[in-house]
């Protein structure tokens, strides 16, 4: 493994493309490779033990092409393993998504934070430790939103029925005093339009990305694995081609999630399918 190994990054689909994006936005010498594993999506209805082991198999798969890093692109299985993983690969920086809880509870006038995400995430008892350690005071309010990420998954991220599926959600959470929300799946980013128009101008809707890739910069630097390039961000001086490459995988069918990841991530992205051991 050396600074020019490669960052993998999944999800159970395409929600984690939404961290992804914010991957290569700070840091865009790296090598990526991202896996949707949609052959198991969604994540959010299945058992602690069967996301466990795909957080496993994609992991080995990782390690098997020397990657310097993983980051778990989704809320539920980093609820789910991410201890278990980072002790299953000790030496592999190991980087999980959780609820924007914290920011949240500093935003809230009215001490009321909504929260969307699976019903894996919501149930789990890392978010109650979460909770109770980021947001003591404050009264939080939840929604499993499953249909969501049907929607995200389905390609259908504006219209009518887009509209329709996630006035009620929002609605629940507003009436109930929430004046911040929380985005606790990697997959609603993605209804962002939708979801802010149902919740009206002002209220902040928080996601994880951009602090995710903050702090995977941090863990590269610190061990001294971060690509040149990236180490002094802004200074294209040493010559070194940004975005190094960018390839995205599936475990499912690959037109499938290429024909999404077109309108997720860039027209004319091509998708290949993950190596049959992995899926
Ligand atoms: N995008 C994932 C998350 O952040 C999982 C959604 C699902 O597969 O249910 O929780």
């Amino acid at each position: 493994m050396s600074c020019d190994s490669l960052i993998g990054v999944y999800d159970s689909g395409v929600g984690g493309l939404s961290v992804l994006r914010a991957i290569r936005d700070a840091l865009p010498y790296e090598s990526l490779l991202y896996v949707a594993d949609s052959a198991h999506v969604p994540y959010g209805d299945k058992t602690q033990d069967f996301v466990l082991q795909r957080a496993y198999a994609m992991a080995d798969y990782f390690v098997s092409r020397q990657a310097k890093a993983m980051v778990v692109a989704c809320n539920t299985a980093t609820a789910a393993a991410i201890a278990p993983l980072r002790a299953r690969h000790p030496d592999l920086i190991i980087i999980g998504v959780e609820p924007a809880i914290k920011p949240a509870a500093h935003l809230t006038h009215s001490g009321v934070v909504g929260v969307f995400a699976t019903t894996g995430t919501l149930a789990s008892p890392k978010f109650a430790t979460l909770v109770q350690r980021e947001a003591p005071e404050v009264r939080i309010v939840l929604r499993p939103c499953p249909e969501w990420v049907a929607l995200v998954e389905q390609g259908r991220l504006s219209g009518p029925d887009v509209d329709a599926a996630v006035r009620a959600p929002v609605e629940e959470l507003r009436a109930a005093g929430a004046d911040v929300l929380v985005l606790g799946c990697t997959h609603f980013p993605f209804l962002r339009d939708a979801i802010q128009a149902a919740a009206g101008p002002g209220v902040p809707l928080l996601e994880t990305g951009a602090p995710v890739a903050r702090w995977l910069k941090h863990q590269l630097l610190q061990r001294d694995l971060l690509r040149n390039g990236d180490r002094s961000h802004g200074d294209r001086s040493h010559g070194e081609p940004p975005s190094a490459t960018c390839t995205l995988e599936t475990t499912g069918y690959a037109p499938a999630v290429a024909a999404l990841a077109e309108r997720l991530w860039a027209p004319g992205v091509e998708v290949a399918e993950t190596p049959a051991r992995w899926r």
